[in-house]
């Protein structure tokens, strides 16, 4: 077994600004024509490689590090988790679920209904087969208009009593054509209007039918190692709403965003959970702020006149650039435009790849999830949220779930804590940029 890094991937794994969640497989970004020493010493210490391909635009390709490739811990693994849930940096939980349980086989039959759900008809016949012996019986109120004809396929309304209805729907990830990756979504109230309702009961209907239909969430749900530190972080008892279940499809995946609400933080939605459960996802996850510090630091290198093919794709123009220079340097206004929607006019930046995707993979923000995998994405509120985007990284499509945390108890909304200022610097990545 080769032993630690000691060259250039020691100093990029060490670097002081790079983001290293306790647990997690470590991940570079590489490129065939870097040094043949460098790759051979990649090569010896590597899990698996990924190739990162979205909605027609090359990512590049990363590596994925054995996990004693990771720097020494500066603290208590508990103190560190804690302290990334507050600063919404995402925490990983590597092999959360135990193999040796039901949610295999259900993952495997979930795959099954990649070609089904593509359908719209698929959605009614799925919910038509599941078993119904456990109560509450549900029961269909009939076909609901499409809240998004050009990504949704199917949407049906189900009630448990009169009057205490929730929804359903199949759609696309996205409207690129050759993206066939899918989301089954469960809700209760108006799409978009009550998403970030308060709503308990409805949020509860809500998580009922969905450890019907999807009961691997009810595994989930109960499985302690996630919802003892949950409820540490959270401070009170916690549950789970909003569920989506995810096949994400070769050439697919979705693009940088959060899942936050302006709201007040106590008794919003204060995270959100995802679990591989079958294939391979590849993750680019990190808090607004660090990605308000990635942004600039990637345009303080076009400034430095680097990276002149992208300034030309992305700025052609002096006035564009220019108001790329000015918001830069009012770090407020750069995390104001990513916490819009698409990242507003960052957006571009943002999902850049494989330039963009490689700093942010060389600076800690890159993971892949295997199956049993989980990734917490907390939030905060809108300026301290947690950033994230997903690839698909296997050769087929993928299954997994996510499910919003939300307190059980909510108490009255207090002032909201300002969030820890950012720290400045860069490190050696520099001699990576691409
Ligand atoms: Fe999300």
């Amino acid at each position: 077994m080769a032993t630690e890094f000691q060259g250039p991937q020691r100093e990029l794994l060490d670097a002081p600004d790079r983001d290293h969640c306790p647990g997690a497989r470590p991940v570079l970004a590489y490129r065939e024509e870097d040094d043949p020493e460098y790759l051979a010493g990649l090569d010896a210490r590597a899990l698996q490689k990924v190739r990162l391909q979205r909605r027609g635009i090359w990512h590049g390709e990363w590596i994925e590090l054995r996990a004693d490739q990771a720097p020494g811990l500066s603290r208590p693994r508990e103190a560190l988790f804690d302290e990334r849930w507050h600063r919404a940096r995402p925490i990983l939980l590597p092999g959360l679920l135990d193999h040796d349980a039901a949610w295999p086989a259900q993952a495997q039959e979930r795959l099954a209904l990649f070609e089904a759900l593509q359908q719209p008809e698929g959605l009614a016949e799925f919910i038509a087969n599941r078993p119904t012996d456990d109560p509450p019986h549900w029961r269909a109120t009939g076909p609901l208009p499409l809240y998004d004809p050009s990504r949704d396929i199917a949407c049906l309304g189900l009630e448990s009593q009169p009057g205490q209805d929730v929804w359903v729907k199949s759609g696309h990830l996205s409207t690129f054509d050759e993206d066939r990756s899918l989301r089954v979504r469960f809700s209760a109230g108006s799409e978009g209007k009550n998403d970030a309702s308060r709503d308990l009961d409805a949020h509860r209907r809500v998580q009922s039918l969905a450890q019907q239909l999807l009961p691997e969430t009810r595994t989930i749900e109960s499985t302690p190692a996630l919802l003892e530190p949950l409820e540490d972080w959270i401070d009170g008892p916690v549950f789970f709403t909003q569920h989506i279940g995810y096949w994400n499809a070769p050439g697919g995946g979705a693009l940088m965003h959060h899942d936050g609400f302006r709201e007040p933080i106590e008794g919003g939605q204060r995270g959100v959970v995802y679990v591989q459960l079958a294939g391979r996802t590849a993750w680019v996850a990190l808090s607004i702020e660090d990605l308000s510090r990635r942004v600039i630091e990637f345009v303080e290198y076009m400034q430095e006149g680097e990276l002149a093919w992208v300034r030309e794709d992305l700025f052609p123009d002096r006035e564009t650039f220019q108001w790329l220079e000015r918001m830069v340097a009012r770090f407020g206004r750069v995390r104001k435009e990513l916490g819009k929607p698409g990242c507003g006019r960052l957006g571009p930046l943002v999902g850049r790849g494989p330039e963009f995707t490689s700093l942010l993979a060389d600076a800690g923000h890159a993971f892949i999830l295997e199956p049993g995998d989980s990734i917490v994405l907390p939030n905060q509120g809108l300026e301290c949220t947690c950033m994230h985007s997903v690839f698909c990284a296997s050769p087929e499509p993928t299954y997994g779930v996510s499910m919003a945390v939300r307190e059980a108890q909510p108490t009255t909304p207090a002032p909201e804590d300002r969030p820890p200022k950012p720290s400045r610097g860069r490190s050696r990545r520099r001699r990576r940029r691409r």
